[in-house]
């Protein structure tokens, strides 16, 4: 299906070149998430002005919102290097004591995926974000004896889809925190023509608008769009993308007006024809759909929440009226009695 890698936010290695070029360096060019972006210009500033690193730093929000992109902007509005790791690649704490010791002084660590540390791992890091020190064992058993090394001090930048899977005392470390909202079509907007300026597409406003409206309020879809629509525009047009090229392009795509692709149809329907509207687990629905859990959870859920398509209870995922309204079905006659409180 290739509406599916264009949706699903983790990004691709096709995506690797197109994103590096696209991606901006400075706080300012970093277009939306204006109250993070304003609380981190303070603390940068009031750092800075002290001769400090930057407190630790977590980002958390669903994929392509532009979390790595913030970590890297982090450092170089500080002046420093970033180092880049993530969770699942720190195997054993001596890995992670190598990197740490590694480090100069005032660097960035950004560490993607950092709910996925192991527990041996994370607690090397503890006395690391707060004392700058390296508690190693020497020997085993009754002779075995610690000793405290002395680290360079360092910004832990921490990235996640997952904040309810990280551990209290890790999240407890992490001096800020901040949550990345889905940009609203405005803002899009300002993503595509900035990434048309790059790339050198000519883009009219029109075109703008009807790609930024169908990017579910993701930089990364909103770039995977505009590469879309560009190639449409070469092949099948005079190269230029005005409104009914990138209409067209997108609705070959099967994205519909809302940005929702094949997947988040076939969510929403399921539910609908197969579990009377919900309440249903998701590994139900990941099931009947024959997608993971994981990418259902990580990727399509938090829109479709955000769109209030999709509510979650206690016993599982409901479809909302919205949802129903959208696909232009009814709501079936034979809906649970908890249920029926939602069409009200
Ligand atoms: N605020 C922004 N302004 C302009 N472009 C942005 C912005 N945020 C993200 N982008 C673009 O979107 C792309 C994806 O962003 P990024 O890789 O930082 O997302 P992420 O949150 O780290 O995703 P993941 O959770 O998958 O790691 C970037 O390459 C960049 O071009
Ligand atoms: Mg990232």
């Amino acid at each position: 299906m290739t509406a599916d890698r264009i949706i699903a936010g983790a990004p691709s290695n096709e995506d690797e070149p197109f994103e590096t070029s696209l991606r901006p360096r400075h706080l300012d060019e970093y277009i939306g998430q204006d109250k993070v972006k304003d609380n981190l210009r303070i603390g940068i500033e009031a750092a800075k002005q002290r001769g400090d690193p930057l407190d630790h730093v977590l980002l958390y929000g669903p994929p392509g919102l532009g979390k790595t992109t913030l970590a890297n902007i982090i450092a170089s509005e500080m002046g420093v290097s970033v180092r880049t790791t993530s969770g699942p690649a720190i195997e054993r704490p001596g890995d992670l004591a190598a990197i740490l010791t590694n480090l100069q002084q005032d660097d960035v660590l950004f560490i993607d995926e950092v709910h996925r540390l192991a527990r041996a791992v994370e607690e090397i890091l503890y006395p690391a974000m707060e004392d700058w020190a390296l508690d190693l064992v020497l020997g085993k058993g009754p002779g075995a004896r610690s000793m405290r090394l002395a680290l360079p001090r360092f910004t832990l930048i921490g990235a996640t889809t997952r904040y309810a899977m990280m551990s209290p005392p890790l999240r407890d470390r992490f001096g800020s925190v901040f949550r990345l909202d889905f940009y609203n079509v405005e803002a899009v907007a300002k993503i595509v023509a900035r990434s048309a300026r790059i790339l050198e597409v000519e883009l009219d406003e029109e075109g703008t608008q009807e790609i930024a409206q169908r990017s579910r309020g993701t930089p990364r879809v909103a770039n995977r769009l505009l590469k879309r629509v560009r190639d449409y525009a070469q092949v099948m047009a005079d190269g230029r993308i005005t409104v009914e090229v990138a209409h067209e392009a997108l609705s070959r795509l099967e994205i519909d007006e809302l940005g929702l692709d094949d997947v988040d149809h076939r969510v929403l329907t399921t539910i609908i024809d197969k579990f009377n509207g919900g309440p249903v687990g998701l590994d139900t629905i990941a099931a009947a759909i024959s997608e993971e859990a994981d990418t259902i959870m990580d990727v399509y859920e938090p829109y479709l929440l955000q769109l209030g398509f999709l509510q979650r209870t206690p016993r599982g995922r409901v479809v909302t009226k919205a949802a129903y309204e959208h696909l232009g079905v009814k709501p079936h006659a034979r809906a649970p009695a908890d249920q029926a409180t939602l069409f009200e």
